[in-house]
């Protein structure tokens, strides 16, 4: 049976990009929980963070995974920090094949430097800041049944690595 294939990494491992690639080539859907979240709030991220709080957030995403776990098989791309929520991977160990894109974390800032918008980033030194979520995250990360490192690769390469994760282990 086929699994949910969960993308978790630190903000600019690459799920979006990856996850949308990987969709395409198992014919699968993308869900962008980031997305998701945004589109029903009817706001950006940074503004949920300064309306709601990260809780208020966290609950937002927590609740929009959930729907996307519980529908048909797809490929899943939630924002960085929810596999280091309490109980989120726990409640999918059985539904769902994790894959770590696991990233340094000064490459992981730099690809998202330009961007702006992750209220988590915004620090005097992004790349400590971005050091930081590693480490108060890699616990979680590492419970993932998969990991590739992204920090030499292409998108594409690193989604052609998870479309053969997702055909020798999640069932696809
Ligand atoms: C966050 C990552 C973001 C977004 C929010 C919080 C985090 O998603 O969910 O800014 O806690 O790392 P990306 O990982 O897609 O940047």
């Amino acid at each position: 049976m086929k699994r949910h294939i969960v993308l978790v990494g630190l903000p600019g491992s690459g799920k979006s990009a990856v996850g949308r690639l990987v969709a395409r080539e198992l014919e699968a859907p993308f869900l962008d929980i980031d997305r998701a979240v945004t589109e029903r709030a009817g706001a950006s991220v940074a503004a949920i963070f300064a309306e709601l709080g990260e809780a208020g957030f966290r609950e937002l995403e927590r609740e929009e995974a959930e729907r996307a776990l519980g529908g048909p098989a797809a490929v899943v791309a939630p924002g960085g920090g929810w596999a280091a929520q309490p109980g989120n991977l726990e409640a999918i160990s059985k539904s769902a094949l994790v894959v770590h894109l696991e990233t340094d974390p000064a490459i992981a800032w730099q690809r998202v430097a330009q961007e702006g918008g992750r209220p988590l980033l915004e620090a005097t030194d992004p790349i400590a800041r971005m050091g930081e979520l590693e480490r108060e995250r890699i616990g979680a990360y590492r419970q993932a049944a998969a990991v590739v490192n992204t920090d030499r690769l292409e998108p594409r390469e690193v989604a052609r690595r998870v479309v053969e994760l997702a055909r020798s282990m999640g069932g696809w």
